[in-house]
């Protein structure tokens, strides 16, 4: 069983959102990976360097999805995501400056706040589609 297991409550777009997703919860198994098996420092630098770069593609993606889909509560959810990227940034060039147990934590960190984020806050763009949906079948009915 994977550290971050992938599972079907996750989903949201089934396309791109999906896809970075899953790309995420596979390099914070990749880190868990590396650092509970003692890598070197570089290793660890490495991985975190490319999950900051796929977050914030990620985040640039989801943030203009919302936008062209006229979601009303993207200025929270941007919030949301700035903060973890600065904390994502904080812990990262901690690590660079040798704190190993940074890197231990940082697996952790990465996992609870992915998977709270998507579950809730992702989740909340999926279901303001769907109600979007429902009602526009509604006035279709109605023959509005
Ligand atoms: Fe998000
Ligand atoms: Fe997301």
């Amino acid at each position: 069983m994977a550290y971050f297991e992938w599972a079907d409550d996750m989903e949201i777009d089934r396309g791109p959102i999906d896809q970075d997703h899953r790309l995420l919860v596979e390099q914070v198994n990749a880190l868990h990976t590396a650092t509970s098996q003692g890598v070197g420092q570089e290793v660890v630098a490495e991985l975190l360097e490319a999950l900051e770069r796929d977050t914030i593609e990620h985040i640039r993606r989801e943030e203009h999805f919302m936008h062209s889909v006229g979601y009303p509560e993207t200025e929270g959810h941007r919030k949301g995501h700035q903060r973890f990227v600065d904390e994502l940034r904080v812990l990262r060039q901690r690590q660079a400056q040798g704190h190993v147990t940074v890197a231990a934590q940082l697996s952790q960190l990465l996992r609870d706040w992915l998977s709270v984020h998507i579950r809730r806050n992702d989740k909340d763009v999926k279901v303001f589609l769907q109600r979007r949906e429902r009602e526009r079948d509604a006035a279709v009915l109605r023959g509005g």
